[in-house]
């Protein structure tokens, strides 16, 4: 069951609204309905686009200490809503409820951080050439946001976005998967709590989120898009935001490598493999696609990564002892099927697991894959592992580079020349050395190539929300 007080409705200018109609949100695991949630239209975003407007104008002018103090009371009661939000989490998505209670830590620690950068948005005096003149540069607000949100972090990456904006003194209005809309909500109904004036944070579900989109990104009142979703629809929404030179951040797909040389601690970079891969059953932009091992280390490395693998425990996301819940739907169970089969039927060998039941898939290992194997172009998404061996350092690279996509990677050695050498060689946005998980509320998180635009985390995710603004003085 649902908690009590999860809010199903649409939340627009500080109201619980009834949309016009509602769909029925389900479990991933059974299929059973789980609620009926406000399904917004297009006129009904209007609605909230202009009360969006109106609230902006009064947000901005609040001062830095009073929205951070807002957020402050914000995370707090994420805090003391963990377990009702790991359970909404693992109810509408399927995150195990153990790793559920991670992400709301997570999803707290952004709005924890930008409750206290609001206070250190500094401008900049230059020194002037001209001495009738003083220089300074003043930060602002980028203006009324639009955000769109994935489902495999449905509290984190709410959080990602809302706090750097409403920090800046931006609000926003955010469109949550359609697969997960209630983590959005409940978080909404804690905004509220905190006392988050009206119109500040918007949620709008929606089956129809390119028409609920379209009124946000053709109206130019709106500043900024920020996407977290495939780089397919990305590439969609940076073309439809170009007409009002929105300013814009895409957080899109990812193929990570790991790569384990042969002086890695062995036991250590299995178990950091396992969390890259297998972390929310492999439904992580940042989850390593594609493990290459070398030679000397590859067979003992391959035993030992397919028993641990072997041990993980799938099966009912409320269940403590889950580590691996179902897959988001049916769709993306049969493509992690499809890209199995594709591995086996060109000659890779399974290493255990890969059974499917609905949308539960069985953890897999795959090795000696071929290199035309679909898994190691395109984004699995699910629980399969496959591994490959190298023997050049150069040849680990430029197997880890050849990929359009450039988000994370992950490195294994003790040598401190090579891990440089590396971090430095390797086109991706972040790089984990001897570090399975290097994501934190503190750093930037974003990608090159196909992997998107921008930054989010840590300063330059509030830097993302701040248009600079040059002030030129005469004295005389
Ligand atoms: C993602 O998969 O989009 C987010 C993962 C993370 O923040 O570590």
């Amino acid at each position: 069951m649902l908690p009590e007080n999860t809010p199903k409705e649409a939340f627009i200018d500080g109201r619980w609204a009834l949309a016009p109609k509602t769909f029925t949100l389900r479990r991933p695991d059974t299929g059973a309905p789980l609620a009926e949630v406000a399904d917004v239209d297009a006129e009904t975003a209007r609605k909230a686009l202009e009360a969006q407007i109106e609230a902006d104008a009064h947000w901005r002018k609040q001062t830095p200490a009073a929205r951070g103090a807002v957020l402050r009371r914000w995370y707090e009661l994420i805090l003391e809503h963990a377990e009702p939000l790991a359970r909404i989490m693992a109810l509408e998505m399927g995150k195990p409820i153990r790793e559920g209670r991670k992400e709301v830590a997570y999803a707290a620690g952004f709005v924890e951080w930008y409750a206290e950068e609001a206070k250190r948005i500094y401008g900049t005096t230059i020194p002037s050439p001209d001495p009738a003149k003083r220089l300074m540069v003043i930060k602002a607000p980028v203006g009324p946001v639009y955000a769109i949100t994935p489902w495999n972090f449905p509290a984190a990456m709410v959080t990602r976005k809302a706090a750097p904006a409403l920090a800046a003194g931006c609000t926003v209005t955010l469109k949550p998967a359609e697969e997960s809309p209630l983590t959005a909500l409940y978080l909404a109904r804690l905004w509220q709590e905190a006392g988050g004036h009206p119109a500040t944070l918007q949620v709008l579900p929606t089956t129809d989120p390119v028409g609920v989109s379209r009124v946000f990104l053709e109206d130019p009142r709106i500043r900024k898009l920020t996407f977290t979703g495939s780089t397919a629809v990305g590439q969609q929404l940076y073309a439809q935001a170009a007409k009002t030179m929105k300013r814009i951040a895409l957080e899109l797909g990812g193929h990570a490598p790991f790569i384990a040389f042969e002086d890695a601690d062995l036991e250590k970079a299995v178990a950091a493999a396992i969390t890259a891969k297998f972390r929310n059953g492999g439904q992580s932009c940042v989850a390593a696609n594609r493990i290459y091992v070398h030679r000397a280390i590859h067979d003992r490395f391959a035993e030992a990564f397919a028993e641990a693998v072997g041990r993980l425990r799938v099966g009912d996301p409320l269940d403590e002892a889950t580590e691996i819940g179902p897959l988001v739907n049916a769709a993306a169970a049969a493509k992690v099927e499809a890209h199995l089969s594709d591995a086996l039927a060109r000659g890779a060998r399974l290493l255990g697991g890969g059974k499917r039941r609905g949308t539960f898939v069985e953890p897999a290992v795959l090795a000696r894959v071929p290199l035309s194997a679909k898994i190691l172009e395109e984004e699995t998404f699910g629980p399969v592992a496959p591994i490959l061996s190298f023997e050049r350092e150069e040849e680990a690279l430029a197997m880890a580079n050849a990929s359009p996509y450039g988000l994370a990677a992950y490195l294994w050695t003790r040598d401190l020349g090579r891990a440089w050498r590396m971090s430095e060689g390797l086109e991706f946005g972040i790089v984990g050395v001897n570090d399975g998980l290097p994501s934190t509320p503190v750093a930037p998180f974003g990608g090159m190539k196909l992997s998107g635009i921008g930054r989010e985390g840590g300063k330059w995710g509030l830097d993302a929300f701040l248009e600079i603004k040059y002030v030129s003085v005469v004295i005389t």
